[in-house]
């Protein structure tokens, strides 16, 4: 591993006498990177917060906690969150939402405010393990955004390290499949040549503090661009005939590993084949337009019930045998799976504090409210719908 990393430190703040220290002690965390994330967990949940009804984040806690689920994702760095989170020992990423990028991008004093207050007050008691700096930046329309997601991510490591915290907070910015040019076959997957300029030296600075490669795969818009081609079975991680690459000689019978490999493989392309690859969103679309194929309830129940299953067996990719997939998951809500947590005889099996529940003539969401705003809507069904499909399988429902 590369371990020039000073490059990505505010210099003003370093002073000369200070350097050999510093290096030193960054070539021991080097060397500890890969051990520090070995651990193997495989499946969180995104827990977004905007809706109507939100229970307290007490009440999530205890949802996830019966669910056995110990990482999630949030898309801000909400108190209130956080500190219901104290002592719960489920590690969390924090999210710096897009709107905070610019000012962060410019000044080192406000990153390092905004890691003060939202990261360094709530440790140890709350877990926060990483900060998802911007989303989905890179691919999208904003361009001034993709200028600033580099200088805001350097300020916002550089305060992480200073404030002695770069052991625990890893720092890394999640990326639709936007960024991809080609990704089929795996093998085949490049970075958008208008998105290498940027995407390249975020890369490097990601793979000298040794932060993973975060992506946001939702199977059902590559799915939904070309059903005539997509087995949805494929797709749905059932029984198919699945995909040949025969560059790499590799099989696959699932869809969602083969778009982890796509990742990995442009990576690779990059000069990046040592970095890890986290799902950091992944969910089927339950209710679409006409002209969307396969957004229906069923399908994301299945999508959702088998994908959990494939992430529970903590197995590698076809490519990356060895690093078992890591995702986190958007489930969607419909009524069987809400009623799981209603014993047989009327009572409830947890009693997570609900009263106002998401009437059960909603609809579930669609992909567009998904991929537009919806989750800002819909996530707190999503994340309880997904607690309700582990609960369900875990009390044998
Ligand atoms: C977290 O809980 C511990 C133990 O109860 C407490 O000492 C600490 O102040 C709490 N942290 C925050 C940020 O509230």
């Amino acid at each position: 591993m590369d371990c020039n990393f000073f490059d990505y430190l505010p210099t003003s703040h370093m002073a000369s006498s200070f350097f050999l220290l510093l290096f030193l002690s960054f070539s021991l965390v080097c060397s500890h990177v890969s051990a520090k994330h070995s651990m193997t967990w495989t499946y969180g949940i995104n827990y977004g917060r905007i809706a109507d009804n939100l229970p307290a984040p007490e009440s999530v806690v205890t949802l996830l906690k019966a669910a056995k689920v110990n990482h999630i994702r949030i898309y801000d760095a909400d108190h209130g969150v956080l500190t219901a989170f104290n002592g719960s020992g489920i590690e969390i990423i924090v999210g710096l939402p897009n709107g905070y990028l610019k000012e962060m991008s410019t000044g080192e004093d406000r990153a390092m405010n905004w890691v003060k207050e939202n990261v360094q007050a709530f440790l140890p008691g709350t877990q926060i393990q990483g900060i998802a700096v911007g989303n989905e930046i890179l691919g999208g329309s904003d361009m001034e955004l993709w200028e600033v997601l580099l200088p805001a991510a350097k300020n916002i490591y550089g305060a992480v390290y200073r404030l002695g915290l770069k052991e625990i907070v890893q720092v890394s910015s999640p990326h639709s499949e936007a960024v991809f040019a080609i990704s089929y076959p795996p093998s085949a997957c490049i970075f958008k040549p208008d998105v290498v300029p940027f995407m390249k030296p975020i890369l490097q600075l990601f793979s000298q503090i040794g932060s993973p490669f975060y992506i946001n795969s939702y199977l059902f818009l590559a799915y939904k661009n070309d059903p005539q081609h997509i087995d949805i079975n494929y797709a749905l991680f059932k029984d198919n005939r699945g995909i040949y690459d025969a560059k790499t000689k590799l099989h696959y019978d699932n869809m969602f590993e083969a778009q982890v490999d796509a990742a990995y493989s442009a990576l690779e392309k990059a000069g990046f084949n040592k970095m890890e690859v986290i799902v950091s969103e992944t969910s089927w679309a339950s209710r679409g337009d006409p002209d969307e194929a396969g957004a229906t309830v069923k399908n994301a129940r299945t999508y959702n019930r088998h994908l959990r299953k494939r992430l529970t067996k903590k197995k590698g990719t076809p490519l990356r045998p060895k690093i078992p997939v890591r995702a986190y998951v958007f489930a969607f809500l419909d009524q069987p799976l809400r009623e799981t947590l209603v014993k047989p005889d009327g009572s409830i099996a947890y009693d997570i504090g609900f009263t106002g529940l998401v009437p059960s003539s909603a609809p579930p969401p669609s992909f567009k409210d998904i991929a537009a705003q919806g989750w800002l809507i819909w996530s707190y069904s999503l994340l309880f719908m997904a607690c309700s499909v582990v609960l369900q399988q875990g009390l044998g429902l």
